[in-house]
């Protein structure tokens, strides 16, 4: 294979079908989450990393970026596309490209199906469906309405008791997944592969730099904020020089 267009041609069709189905799969568990809804995202979200990942090494060992500065690259589409392609993120075992989608959607399932119990004498999980608050709309909705601070603080302490614990060894086996894969793609970790989307060598000091910028506007608004707290709405309950407490606000 030579013609460089011709193969990206081709990729475009074949990325299409599958991209499509990975999300049309995303979207049928959306609206409807059962198990074999969320089976079917699965093992097309895996599907997609395993084609991304083939692509990439057709696409290593039949072309090469090598001859072209960065600039070049980012100023041509053909061979950006080329760079895309070739740098895939993730490399994972078919078995790995599927247990770690289904930690993400066993994640999602958790945070989907917390709830709080308006009822406080009621067993957790026997808590009647009419006395559950989801966090959409009955636990945002109290949140954004609220201003009694043990209300406040019942849902913000209640929603994520019911969602972080469950979720932790998930997420923990989700991280090593997800290095593990990243490392295989040459990168250091998930989070170098993430920022690598940003296309800035410098992400990391450019980020800081802006952040060293807006830090005194950012702590005259949050002095402001905790302030206006304290002497208006929670008066004795805010602490005029520590954090605000999440829930506040
Ligand atoms: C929900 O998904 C199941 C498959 O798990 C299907 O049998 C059922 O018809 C779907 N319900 C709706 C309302 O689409
Ligand atoms: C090529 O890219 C560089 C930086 O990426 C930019 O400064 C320059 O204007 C671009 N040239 C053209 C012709 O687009």
């Amino acid at each position: 294979m030579t013609d460089l267009q011709a193969y990206l041609d081709d990729y475009n069709v074949k990325a299409q079908k599958v991209y499509h189905q990975s999300y049309a799969d995303l979207f049928t568990w959306m609206k409807n989450q059962t198990d074999y809804n969320q089976q079917q995202m699965d093992n097309s979200a895996a599907a997609l990393i395993q084609f991304d990942q083939q692509q990439a090494l057709i696409a290593q060992s039949n072309f090469t970026l090598n001859g072209y500065s960065s600039n070049d690259i980012a100023n041509n589409l053909t061979l950006r596309e080329l760079q895309k392609i070739q740098t895939v993120g993730l490399m994972l075992s078919s078995d790995d490209s599927l247990a770690f989608q289904n930690k993400i959607s066993s994640m999602q399932n958790i945070y989907n199906a917390a709830y709080l119990c308006r009822n406080p004498s009621a067993p957790h999980a026997w808590c009647p469906q009419t006395d559950r608050m989801y966090l959409d709309p009955d636990i945002t909705l109290g949140m954004a309405s609220s201003s009694n601070y043990s209300e406040l603080l019942w849902l913000w302490q209640g929603w994520h008791d019911q969602t972080g614990p469950l979720m932790k060894s998930l997420y923990q086996q989700y991280v090593t997944l997800g290095n593990k894969g990243a490392q295989g793609a040459n990168f250091q970790d998930m989070g170098d592969y993430w920022r690598s989307a940003y296309e800035d060598a410098n992400f990391t000091a450019d980020v800081e730099a802006i952040w060293d910028q807006m830090l005194p506007l950012y702590e005259q608004l949050h002095a402001y904020m905790r302030t206006k707290l304290a002497n208006e709405l929670y008066p004795g309950m805010v602490d005029s020089s520590s954090p605000i407490p999440a829930h506040l606000l």
